[in-house]
Order: C-alpha cells, then structure tokens, then sequence
C-alpha cells in the first residue's frame, strides 16, 4: 500500500438542508445505511485504502459523530458480560482501525473552508478528502487507485463518472486536455455549467487526493457561489500551477445526502449483504401486496 497518503479528511459539518426533517437535530453522516451510518461505510472506505489516520471535520449539535467512534467503556463492558462477542467485536472494530481526530469548523462557511481546518493536523503531506455523504462501497479500490495517480504524478487526484446529457448540470464537471487510458489531465473545473457550455461529460465525485499546496490557496479563496469557499476555487489554481489528473470510474456509489439516493443505498446494499434474498422476498411481496 502507498505510504504517501496516510490521512483522510472528512468533511462533516454541513446543515443537511436536503435531509430535513430527519437531519434537524441527528447529523445526516450519523443517518442508517442498512445497519451502520453512513459515514462509518466512508472510514471503512478510507481504511481499505490503507489509511488509518482519519480527522472528521465537525460543528456544534455533531457529538454524536465523536462518540460513534470513541470507545464506550460501560456498552462494552455490558455485551462482554452478556457473552455477546460478535457485537462486541462489531462495536470495536471501528475504532480499533484507525486513530480519530476531531476539528470543529465553527460556521458552515463551504466545503472548502471545511477542509482548511485540517491544515494544522495534515501540515505537508497528500492527503484523502472522502464526502462522507457519497457513498462508493468499492472496497476503497477507487481511492487506491487515485493515491497510486497521485503517487506517479506528485499532483491532486480527482475522480469522476460520466453522465448523461444535461445531468451535468447539476453537478461539478472537468474538461481535460490528455486521456491515457481512465487518466485524464484536467484542465478545467467548472460549477454546475449549462449543457452548451460543460467540457466534457465528467462529474466529480466526493473523493479526492490533494497535494498540501491545496492549503495556501484556500487561504486565498474568496466566498464563490452561495458566499461559500469552494474547494473547487482553490482546485482549479491548483490547475495552473501544478497540473491535476482526474480518474473515470464508472461506479458513482450513491449520494445519501439526498433522500431517494439514500434510500436506494439501503435498498441495495442489503441486497448486496448477507440477508440478500430475504431482502428480495420481502421487497417482491411490498410490490405485489402495493400494487405495482
Ligand atoms: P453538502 O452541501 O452536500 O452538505 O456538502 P450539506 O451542506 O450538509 O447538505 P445540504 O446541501 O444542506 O443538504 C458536502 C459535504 O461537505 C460538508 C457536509 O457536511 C457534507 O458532508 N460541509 C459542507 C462541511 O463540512 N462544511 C460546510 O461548510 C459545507
């Protein structure tokens, strides 16, 4: 495993407008995606990458994401002497995993601005910037594949899937000038762009690998759209100064920062687990017995 990248940030103190009423008083990355939160699928995303030092930007309301992955002396005591291993093992593995750090964000100032408060525990490494919202449950084969671009190169890694007609618009979109491959060289990134005017069909995903210099120029960011910092501002000086490559994947995971997105995440994932075919039984029976 690449030793070059050994720190993930993960971004996790947004409003979670879109969830609402669920995300009022619980934090959306503490939401159920079968029978763990969905940002638990991301460190374990993140591990299978081969890191293991995981700092989670969080605000104010958001303890529950520190005790989620703290240990919890009396729960474990509890199932210890109730003779529950396999739950105990279940409630340990997490935090056995990696070392935990917490860096609180103050305001909800864009996802840039998140990932700056980081700068003091990442200092002058590449690091993994994983939203813990998308979900890719690929065994961290994507991320491992960006660290290793990231590696050959010395410059940020983006990853991207292709979508269909104006989709793109809703989304952050790179041109580039030079495909090898699934390695693009971007050359550009631009915001939600009309149709007519993306360069190419690629959106960016929540996954990232970002050179230190990434730091600097946040700090030199001005608020972009919606009076927020942008990661993508600072990304694309990034661009001019020192190049970026994009990897196209075709596996877009899932966003489970928006509801019927979070619901397919359910949906499939317990497909895809070890109670599969009775999930099948009893989705097949929901759909005879409603109708469809
Ligand atoms: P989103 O825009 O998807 O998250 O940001 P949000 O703002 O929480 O959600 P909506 O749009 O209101 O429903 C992507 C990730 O970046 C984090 C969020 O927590 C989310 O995981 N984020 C965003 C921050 O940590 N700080 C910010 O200021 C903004």
């Amino acid at each position: 495993m690449p030793a070059s990248v050994r720190t993930a940030v993960i971004p996790a103190a947004g409003l979670g407008t879109r969830l609402l009423p669920a995300t009022k008083a619980m934090p959306k990355e503490m939401l159920t995606v079968v029978d763990r939160p969905s940002i638990q699928w991301v460190v374990e995303e993140a591990i299978a990458a081969g890191i293991d030092d995981i700092v989670i930007i969080t605000s104010p309301h958001k303890k529950a994401l520190e005790d989620h992955f703290d240990r919890m002396a009396e729960l474990e005591a509890a199932l210890e002497a109730k003779g529950k291993q396999e739950m105990l093992g279940s409630v340990r593995h997490i935090t056995d995993l990696a070392t935990f750090h917490f860096t609180r964000q103050g305001a909800p100032l864009g996802l840039g601005h998140a990932v700056g408060t980081a700068a003091r525990h990442v200092r002058n490494e590449p690091f993994a910037v994983l939203l813990p919202d998308e979900l890719l449950p690929d065994g961290g084969q994507t991320l491992s594949r960006m660290i290793e671009v990231a590696e050959a190169t010395g410059e940020s890694v983006i990853s991207l899937v292709p979508v269909e007609g104006p989709e793109i618009c809703n989304y952050g979109c790179a041109g580039f000038s030079e495909r090898e491959g699934n390695v693009i060289k971007v050359d550009r990134l631009v915001e939600k762009p009309t149709f007519e005017d993306a360069p190419s069909n690629l959106r960016i995903t929540g996954r990232y690998v970002l050179t230190p210099d990434i730091f600097e120029k946040l700090e030199r960011t001005e608020p972009g759209r919606g009076g927020e910092i942008q990661l993508t501002d600072a990304m694309a000086l990034q661009i001019d100064d020192r190049g970026m490559r994009g990897l196209v994947v075709d596996d877009a995971g899932f966003d489970a920062g928006q509801k019927a997105d979070w619901l397919r995440a359910n949906v499939e994932l317990s497909l895809r687990g070890d109670d599969g075919a009775e999930v099948a039984a009893m989705l097949r029976a929901a759909l005879e017995s409603n109708g469809f």
